[in-house]
């Protein structure tokens, strides 16, 4: 039976092995991606219990979000959606040129057209700098966001942070105005752990753990012969030495976790996210269903010992800092 965890102040319960749908999108993450295979595993996903999805307008350009419609359709339990709005520019320095109220508007009714529902259980924008609180433009931007609640349009609103810079968004978790905040926590990147997950944790903020097997680094899968296409992102994600440095890496980690605290690699990369209670939900990137089994066992086995998390401490490694 899969575990929920309470997505922060919302109160929303979400179950603690989340989708994420970016993949299933076939833009800019891979391009072997199978649409009859996606809905496999979105189906399995849902009978299984999973019931908080991740997507974007991005990944596809509304592809993903269509698929986890139609696999809803005649789902016996009405699961949770989240969704993101792109900035208007990537990347963007001044919050009226990325998120616009106008802007902002028009993006939710096209994600709610896309995903068939009336409201969005939780929109996010798909990029966030802290200095954007203290812009002019920011009262405009927060009327729109809470305009769109109380329209019945979204229930909550967070930011997804789009780099390695966790620090990125410490002023937004103190707030008080996100609901939550997604950020790339995995075995390599637990610099989130330091301040940002603490202090979600004691505002309320839901926090949702994302790429936790770094693109695929953490799965054992990747040998140095890997090569990825010229419109998949993890061509310059591993590029010049990163990828052997991951094997490498990732090899030394596998030796430590598998087999006593997990029958593979990537089943203890997700206890791995689990075992810290500010997380709510933890996403990894599910095409097939044998992912979606594999990794709802890998959940159902929780937490990983105090001891083994200490002792992976020294295996963080973040080389993509400043990107
Ligand atoms: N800026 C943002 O907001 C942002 C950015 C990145 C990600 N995200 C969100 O986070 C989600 C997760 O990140 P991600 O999809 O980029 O990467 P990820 O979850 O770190 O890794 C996905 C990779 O793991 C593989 N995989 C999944 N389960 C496995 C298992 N049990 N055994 C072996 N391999 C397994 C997948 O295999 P296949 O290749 O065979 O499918 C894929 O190669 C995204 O889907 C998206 O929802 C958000």
């Amino acid at each position: 039976m899969i575990r929920q965890r309470v997505l922060g102040r919302t109160g929303l319960r979400v179950s603690e092995l989340g989708f994420g749908a970016w993949g299933i999108g076939k833009l800019g993450w891979g391009v072997d991606g199978d649409d009859r295979r996606s809905l496999s595993a979105l189906k399995r996903a849902l009978e299984l219990g999973v019931d908080f999805f991740d997507t974007a307008y991005a990944y596809g350009n509304g592809h993903s979000e269509n698929l986890i419609a139609f696999a809803s359709q005649g789902a016996r339990k009405r699961a949770s959606v989240a969704t993101k709005i792109p900035p208007r520019q990537w990347p963007c320095r001044r919050v009226c040129d990325a998120f616009a109220p106008g802007w902002i508007v028009q993006c939710t009714e096209r994600s709610l057209k896309n995903l068939g529902v009336e409201t969005i259980d939780l929109q996010q924008f798909h990029q966030w700098d802290d200095r954007w609180l203290a812009q002019p433009a920011w009262d405009k931007t927060w009327t729109a966001i809470e305009r769109l609640k109380r329209d019945g349009k979204i229930r909550f609103w967070g930011a997804s942070i789009a780099s390695f810079r966790p620090e990125s968004a410490l002023e937004l978790a103190g707030s008080g105005l996100a609901d939550a905040i997604q950020v790339i926590f995995n075995l390599f990147e637990q610099a989130p752990a330091d301040a940002l997950l603490p202090l979600c944790q004691s505002r309320g903020v839901g926090v949702i753990a994302r790429s936790p097997l770094d693109e695929g680094g953490l799965t054992g899968r990747l040998s140095g012969d890997t090569r990825f296409d010229e419109a998949d992102f993890r061509r310059s994600y591993f590029g010049g030495s990163l990828l052997e440095e991951t094997v490498r890496r990732s090899k030394r980690l596998e030796d430590l976790l598998v087999p006593s605290h997990a029958a593979s690699l990537a089943q203890a990369a997700l206890r791995f996210c689990l075992s810290f209670p500010a997380v709510s939900t933890v996403i990894p990137g599910m095409r097939r269903p044998e992912h979606v089994e594999a990794n709802v066992r890998a959940a159902a086995s929780g937490p990983l010992p105090k001891d083994v998390l200490d002792a992976l401490r020294p295996y963080a490694w973040t080389p993509r800092k400043e990107s």
